[in-house]
Order: structure tokens, then C-alpha cells, then sequence
């Protein structure tokens, strides 16, 4: 029920420096600053024109925001006061319940921006918290209305508070976007609030990039509490907005008095003249509010027949999916929900995540080249793991024996990126240039003989400092830079192949990192991430869990590979690694696959069944992490409680999973929890269970077969639910394929629009709903998903193996960039050297497809990505799932 104005595009805003600005008016002690961009008013006049001549004899349409003047706002504040209008008791019930727990979550010294704080008794229910809680904070309600702002602040006791300092700002949302980015308050903490649903005013689409822009402007870490109403009860929410007083409608009408004033002239709108309808519209999840005119009338010129209904509000709910869906396409993260007792309304709390990777081709791989911003976000994400993950003293230690000490990893990526910008632009190397000797290849041993690796640069008897090294990263960091600015990206395709190259050799490295990572007991939890509740979403996860059903794989013609040719003048086609060329064809029989890969709690019945004993070196023998066992002692009273959560498993299998744990990046945790996760195991270890359970791995043709079918489906399902002019967008519906009328506009989802040829969608895979790309820190339930056919990439967060063995494809060429790249043991490994040959067509090594969780999209999607590993390697995050011939 509330209402979205955005100053329109191209508004000139002034630039703030820092506050103090200028206090234009004040209530009681509340200052309100005017943080309009001139003292002119909002244009609502050419809405309410343009709304009612709708181009292509579309809906006529009333600006919601003239809902909002002074009578509006009264009569609004009489609505939250209705015992129909459940969203305020809600939300009202939540923050009495919850606002000692959300104080907890602001930082001392932050800021707290309200958007449309409208009436502040519910906000005010925080703030008491928050003094409570003695944390000097700076309060500011954002609000258009700036007789709101007044009357609101002074009727609530912020003269009393000690600890809070209240501000009122004047302007809209859009005005407030730009405040936040002023320099001093950019420093500081922030947790956004909106709350009251009031993004249910806005058009799904719009929410996204609407919240993007807020998360642009805040720091990782920076909270953001967002009111959503989750209530699909059609008749509930009917009455919401259609009250027995009938104050919405009175509420709806005087919008009409509002429009005569902005247009001059009192009879434009003749009160006696229309009604207020209300109409829960199921299909859509929304409630929408129109004006309709009793008889035939003409307003502005324009004739609007007796019963044509004028859209002038609309409120969207929102389900779990929906909300899910919202919070990963405005790139945030959600950290807990403060709910009611009902479930369906939550005050949400998101952050901004360190970095962010989509999940949509037209995003994650716009062009062949990645751009800069893709470039900070690897970088952040980088830094993220390098800097905060590794505690200062294991930086010199090797969390996987065999390999380097961490703090060469450090070193290897800016060395790299250097060696290979330094040959791409024939320029000289970044200083020391001495880096290169010993940073440029790690060691790659050998998993049957240790003794036997692969060439590696001479490991120093002191590595260099920390510092420097960080300090040589920035260098090459800025040479990156340089190149984008010079626009040598585009038009040198040495530089863009170059570049390509090393963006995805550092995001290979990130993965690998993260798995040697998480062999050592004192890897950091991600940060700004916290801890998941791992047992809650175990016992939902069993709940929803489905049989593990075979599917028939047609039998099909397959293709293999892309087009690149390394000397190609242009840079207008997407580039890919040696073993992914040339395109070829590949005939596949039909054949059966199980929906979905082998799970730890199958894994773990097939040790035991088989009196094994070897556990993998996904699992440990023990917990290392404090705050995991006291968690895991907690949630074991809660679950053989009254929720008696066994997720399934009978006694014997109980007995190997007490005492084992899963190694994730937040420590290991009970194996309990885990029983639903895809296995990760060695090709040679899993191959045991798949044949075990009566099945085999599918070779690598199969699996792309796999995977060509879903997505034939998926395209098959899409057309079918398509229909006639539903907004879409590269195969995502918009609203999930629900017809939205009017037709909700351009696809405007996050930072997409961007144009870019080739089709991105030629080569690369949706990833939406796919736990790739650090969607989650850890690896998700594939335990629901027996239904339905897992597709690229979908194993839960886990590569999956193929039973094919790496061997070179008719027409294999090294790159002459690269030619050691499929060549010394498993990828992306501590680096193929630059002029070695190839050399993992040694037999021992299998080919994995997909990704992981923490692979990044342009790697996880692309349709011909090849990966490989020892099949006794352990460390690789990959699982399995079986098929069997027809
Ligand atoms: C109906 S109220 C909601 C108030 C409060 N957040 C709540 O949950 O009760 C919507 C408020 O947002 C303000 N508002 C609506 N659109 C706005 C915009 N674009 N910029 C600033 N304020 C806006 C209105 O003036 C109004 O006070």
C-alpha cells in the first residue's frame, strides 16, 4: 500500500560533500535536511498526462504518488490502524519481537536510512532498541513529504535519546541514492531499512536494479532491512485493501483531489463521478487498485468511458522463491529473516556481498573479453579469500602437502598477469621482475609419486614480504587498468586474448585455492558471510527430498567444442582453451541417467555396506571448529526433539555418521548435516560407489548429452509457457511467465541492456537457480532435485566427473599463448609454464564438466569448458552421478 517516485532520469543532483547540509526546517529538535536537487517540485503533472494516453492503446494509468499528500498520508496512518490491514500489526509484531536482535546486527558509529519512513511509530520500536543497546547511531528518515517528516518527528520522544540522533531527510529515494554516496557518509557503517512491503509498489522487475543501486552505494558488510509481505491468501489480501470502513477506497479517491490540484482545476476529476476498485490478481501475486468513472467522461481532453479502470496502485507479494530470486539478482545476500509467527511477513536483513557474479550470459560473459568491473569483482573476490580466509601465519604453510605454500599463490596470479600483459603489449615486466622466477609456476605433484612433479619455478629459501608482494599486485592491478582505459581491450586482439587468458587462469586459481584451503583447520569463514545454519537447512532439506529417479537420454547428436582460431584478426567471437577446439559432433546412444549426482549419505551407506573404511578427503574424522560443535551440540537437542529429524538413515549408517564431519570453509560440520550434499571424492573412489549402486559414470559425451537435453527441455517448457507477448528475456520470464498488464516494459535487470555481439547465449548457460559462482559459500541439498534432471552445472555446487580420460582431440593445437595448458597435471593448477608442452594426455587423468560452487560463471557456463584431474586426485570438488545403458 505504499507508494515508488523516481525523480525522472537525466534530474541534474547536486554534489554533496558532507554533512552538515543545510537544515531548511526543523521539528522540535529533529533537523530535516533538504536533500532535493533544487526546491522545484516532482514532476507529477506529465505522469498523470502521459498515464492517461498510453502509447499502443495500452492501461490508462495514475501515478501512485498522488496518493500522497497531506490527506493521504492521514488517511494511509488511519488504514495501519485497520484490523484488515495486516502488514503493519505484522510488521509491528516483528520488531517488537525481534528489535533487541536487529539492534545487535548495527555497528556502533553507523547511519540508518529509512526510505519513505512515513509514519515513524513502527521504526520507532528499533530505535528504543537500539539506545537500549547504548550504540551511538545517526538516524535519517527519507520521505517526500515534508509536512510528514514534521509532523511524524514530533510525535515521537527522539529529545529523550542519547544514543540515536535523529535526521530528517527531504527529497526522494533517488535523492537519498546520492546522499549515501557523499564522501563522509560513504565511510560509515550503514544498515538501509524499507520497510512496510513498500517494494511490492514497484514492478518485479524494477525491484532489482532499485536495490542494486542502494548496494552500489553501500560498503560489503552494510546491512539492508527489507519488509516484504509473503501473504498469498487471496481473500486476506482482498481485505487488506478493500475494508469494511471503506478508507482505502476513501484513500484511493482522494488521489483524484490530489491530480485536480496538480492540474488546475478542481472539476477535472468529478468526485461524484468514480469509484475505487480493488482486485487480488492470483496469478500475478498482487493486489492492484484502479479509479473507474461511473459514466462516460472526458479529463484533459481525453475520453474515458463508464467503467474503464485506471490503474493507480499495485502491491506485489512475494514468496520464497520470488524473494530468493530477488535478493540474487540485486546481488545481495540474505542473512537471516525476522518473521511472524505465521510466516508470511519478514523483515529480511541482506548485506552486500564482497563481490558478486551473476547468473545470466548477457551479464556474466557480455563479450569475449571480460570488462573491468568483471575484473574488480575477481578481484574482490580474490582479495576476499587471499586476504581475509588465510590467517597471517599459515600464509607459509602448504594446507595440501604437496603443493606450494599458500603465500606463493599470492604471488603466482599478479606474476602471471604480468608475464602475460608484458608479452601482449611487447612492453617489460613490472617490477621486481625477479617475481617471475619464482612465481611463475607452482608445484604439481605427481598423486601416485610425490617425487615425480612437474617442473616448477625455484621455490626461494625466503619468500618475499607480504607486503611487497601485495604491493607488486597493485602495480600489475594498475597496468589492467591502463589497458582498459587506453581501450587496447578491444581493438588489439593479442591484448584481448591475453587478457581473457588470465582472467580465467585467476579464476581457476581461485577455486583451487579454496579447495586447498579447506584441508586446513584454520581456514576463515568468508567475510561479511555469516555462518549458515546448516541444520535448519537439513531438516528442510529432508523434508523436501524426492526419490532419485532414472531418466531416458535420447539418443542424439552432439556438438563438441567452439570455434577460435588463436590468430584471428578480430575479437568478435568468444575464445576458449586448447582442448576446447576445434568444434566437433558426437553421436551418443540412448541411454538412462539418474536425475541427480550420489549423495554423502549415499556415499556413506556404501562404506559401510562394503565394510570400508577410507573415508574422503571431503570429510574429516573430527570437528575443528569451536563455534561447529557447540553449534552441532545445540541444534542435536533441537532435532532429536520434537522435530526427531533422523534425515532417513538407518542405525548402522547412523554409526558411521556419528563422529564424521564435512569440511567447509566454516569449519567442518557433523556429516549429518551433509548427508544430502553431493558427494566429493576421487574419481577412483566414487567409480566404486556408482557401480556399487548398480551404475556406472557416464562418459563426457554422455554428460554433455545430459546437459543438451535439459536445456532442450527447459526451451521446450519455456515456449510452452511463453504464450502470447509475456515479457521475457533470453529464456528468463520475467514474473515467471505471468502475463503482467500492462506489460512490464524492457527486460531491467540489474546492470543487463548491455549490448553485446557475439550471442552470449550461443556459448554459455543460464546459471539462474545453479549453486555456482559463490551463490553459497558451501554446497547445497540435491536431495529435492531427483525429479527433475540435473543440467550443467546443477550438482549442488560440485563439478561432476566423467569416466572419460583426457586424450587429445583430433585437431588439438597447444596455444601458442599457452601451450603448456593442457599439460601438467590437474587445472588449472598450479600453472601450466609458459613453454612447456602439453602433458596431462598421460592416461591418469579424467575430464570433469561444470563447476562448483565457487567457480566462476563464465567457467561454470560455458557449454564447452573441459576440466580434468588425476582419478585418484582427491581434493577436486566433484561428484558423480551414475547411468546405466538402455
Ligand atoms: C505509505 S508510507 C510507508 C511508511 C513506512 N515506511 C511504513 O512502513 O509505514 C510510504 C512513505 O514513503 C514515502 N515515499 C513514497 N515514495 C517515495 C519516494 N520515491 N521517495 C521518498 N519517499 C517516498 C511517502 O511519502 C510515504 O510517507
Amino acid at each position: 500500500m505504499f507508494m515508488y517516485a523516481r525523480v525522472p532520469a537525466g534530474t541534474k543532483l547536486p554534489t554533496y560533500d558532507s554533512t552538515p547540509h543545510p537544515a531548511m526546517a526543523s521539528s522540535g529538535t529533529t533537523e530535516i535536511i533538504d536533500i532535493r536537487p533544487g526546491p522545484t517540485e516532482f514532476d507529477i503533472l506529465q505522469d498523470i498526462k502521459k498515464g492517461l494516453r498510453p502509447a499502443n492503446g495500452g492501461e490508462k494509468t495514475l501515478p501512485t504518488l498522488l496518493l500522497y499528500d497531506e490527506t493521504g498520508l492521514r488517511l494511509f496512518e488511519k488504514i495501519t490502524y485497520l484490523e484488515e490491514y495486516y502488514l503493519t500489526n505484522a510488521e509491528i509484531e516483528v520488531l517488537e519481537k525481534y528489535a533487541d536482535d536487529i539492534a545487535e546486527r548495527v555497528k556502533p558509529g553507523s547511519i540508518v536510512l529509512e526510505l519513505g519512513s512515513g509514519n515513524l511509530r513502527k521504526v520507532n520500536i528499533l530505535l528504543q532498541a537500539i539506545e537500549r543497546a547504548g550504540k551511538d547511531v545517526d538516524y535519517y528518515a527519507v520521505d517526500l513529504s515534508l509536512p510528514e517528516l514534521k509532523r511524524t518527528f514530533s510525535e515521537i520522544p527522539t529529545a529523550g535519546y542519547k544514543h540515536v540522533r535523529c535526521f530528517g531527510l527531504y527529497g526522494t529515494y533517488d535523492h537519498a541514492l546520492e546522499w549515501l554516496k557523499s564522501s563522509k557518509v560513504h565511510e560509515k557503517p550503514k544498515t538501509i531499512l524499507w520497510l512496510g512491503s513498500s517494494l511490492g509498489n514497484f514492478k518485479r522487475h524494477e525491484v532489482p536494479p532499485f536495490l542494486a543501486g542502494f548496494r552500489d552505494a553501500i560498503n560489503p558488510g552494510d546491512n539492508m532491512l527489507i519488509g516484504i509481505d509473503s501473504c498469498k491468501d487471496a481473500d486476506r489480501v482482498y481485505h487488506a485493501y478493500n475494508d469494511k470502513d471503506d478508507v482505502t477506497h476513501q484513500f484511493i479517491l482522494n488521489g483524484l483531489k490530489h491530480a485536480n490540484r496538480i492540474m488546475d482545476d478542481d472539476s477535472a476529476f468529478k468526485l461524484d463521478e468514480w469509484e475505487a476498485i480493488g482486485e487480488f490478481d492470483e496469478q500475478a501475486g498482487r493486489h492492484h487498485a484502479f479509479v473507474s468513472p461511473l459514466k462516460d467522461v472526458v479529463v484533459d481532453g481525453v475520453s474515458i468511458p463508464q467503467g474503464e479502470r485506471i490503474r493507480i496502485e499495485e502491491s506485489y507479494k512475494y514468496s520464497r522463491d520470488e524473494v530468493l530470486r530477488l535478493w540474487h539478482e540485486a546481488g545481495l545476500v540474505e542473512n537471516t529473516i525476522f518473521g511472524t509467527s505465521l510466516g508470511n511477513y519478514g523483515l529480511h536483513l541482506v548485506a552486500k556481498p564482497p563481490f558478486y557474479f551473476s547468473s545470466y550470459p548477457e551479464q556474466y560473459a557480455a563479450k569475449p573479453v571480460p570488462s573491468l568491473a568483471d575484473w574488480q569483482q575477481l578481484w574482490a573476490a580474490w582479495d576476499a579469500v587471499t586476504r581475509t580466509m588465510i590467517p597471517e601465519d599459515e600464509l607459509l604453510a602448504k594446507p595440501i602437502k604437496l603443493r606450494n605454500v599458500c603465500i606463493f599463490y599470492l604471488g603466482h596470479i599478479p606474476t602471471f598477469l604480468d608475464m602475460h600483459i608484458t608479452r601482449a603489449t611487447d612492453g617489460s615486466p613490472t617490477e621486481p621482475a625477479y617475481f617471475t622466477k619464482i612465481f611463475e609456476r607452482g608445484i604439481d605433484p605427481d598423486v601416485e609419486n610425490p617425487e615425480k612433479c612437474h617442473t616448477h619455478s625455484e621455490i626461494p629459501e625466503i619468500w618475499p614480504a607480504l607486503e611487497d608482494i601485495l604491493k607488486f599486485q597493485e602495480r600489475v592491478r594498475q597496468r589492467v587498468h591502463e589497458l582498459y582505459t587506453s581501450a587496447s581491450t578491444d581493438s588489439n586482439p593479442r591484448v584481448a586474448r591475453a587478457l581473457w587468458l588470465v582472467f580465467e587462469h585467476e579464476t581457476m586459481h581461485l577455486e583451487t585455492l579454496l579447495y586447498m584451503l579447506i584441508q586446513s583447520e584454520k581456514v576463515v569463514p568468508p567475510p561479511g558471510t555469516p555462518t549458515p545454519d546448516f541444520a535448519a537447512q537439513a531438516h528442510q532439506s529432508e523434508a523436501l527430498a524426492v526419490e532419485n529417479q532414472w531418466f531416458h537420454i535420447p539418443e542424439a547428436n552432439i556438438t563438441l567444442g567452439l570455434e577460435d582460431p588463436e590468430d584471428a584478426a578480430s575479437t568478435n567471437h568468444y575464445f576458449g582453451w586448447d582442448n576446447e577446439k576445434p568444434p566437433r559432433s558426437a553421436h551418443v546412444t540412448g541411454f538412462q541417467a539418474k536425475a541427480r549426482p550420489i549423495t554423502n549419505g549415499e556415499y556413506a551407506e556404501y562404506l559401510i555396506k562394503t565394510g570400508k573404511t577410507a573415508i574422503p578427503a571431503s570429510w574429516s574424522d573430527r570437528p575443528y571448529d569451536a563455534q561447529s560443535i557447540e553449534q552441532a551440540s545445540k541444534r542435536d537437542s533441537v532435532m532429536n526433539g520434537a522435530n526427531g529429524h533422523s534425515n532417513g538413515v538407518n542405525g548402522s549408517i547412523q554409526n558411521i555418521i556419528h563422529g564424521k564431519y564435512v569440511r567447509t570453509v566454516f569449519g567442518a560440520i557433523p556429516l549429518r548435516y551433509a548427508l544430502n550434499w553431493s558427494v566429493v571424492a576421487s574419481y577412483d573412489e566414487i567409480a566404486g560407489c556408482a557401480q556399487w549402486m548398480g551404475g556406472r559414470i557416464p562418459t563426457l559425451e554422455e554428460v554433455r548429452s545430459i546437459y543438451s537435453y535439459v536445456e532442450r527441455e527447459k526451451s521446450k517448457e519455456f515456449a510452452k509457457t511463453l504464450g502470447k507477448t509475456i515479457p521475457a528475456v533470453n529464456s528468463h520470464l520475467l514474473n515467471d511467465g505471468v502475463e503482467e498488464s500492462p506489460p512490464s516494459g524492457p527486460f531491467l535487470n540489474g546492470n543487463s541492456g548491455v549490448s553485446s555481439s557475439p550471442d552470449p547465449h550461443s556459448i554459455f548457460a543460464s546459471l539462474e537457480g545453479v549453486n555456482v559462482g559463490f551463490q553459497h559459500w558451501h554446497p547445497v541439498s540435491v536431495a529435492e532435485k531427483g525429479k527433475q534432471l540435473c543440467g550443467q552445472s546443477d550438482l549442488g555446487g560440485m563439478w561432476e566427473w566423467t569416466s572419460t580420460t583426457l586424450e587429445k582431440q583430433d585437431g588439438f593445437e597447444p596455444m601458442s599463448l599457452y601451450p603448456g595448458y593442457t599439460g601438467s597435471s590437474s587445472p588449472p593448477m598450479p600453472i601450466r609454464v609458459l613453454t612447456a608442452p602439453a602433458d596431462f594426455f598421460d592416461g591418469k587423468h579424467n575430464v570433469v564438466l561444470g563447476g562448483s560452487w565457487a567457480t566462476h560463471p563464465r567457467i561454470a557456463g560455458r557449454k564447452t569448458f573441459v576440466n580434468w584431474y588425476q582419478r585418484n586426485y582427491p581434493y577436486v570438488w566433484a561428484g558423480a552421478r551414475i547411468v546405466r545403458d538402455e
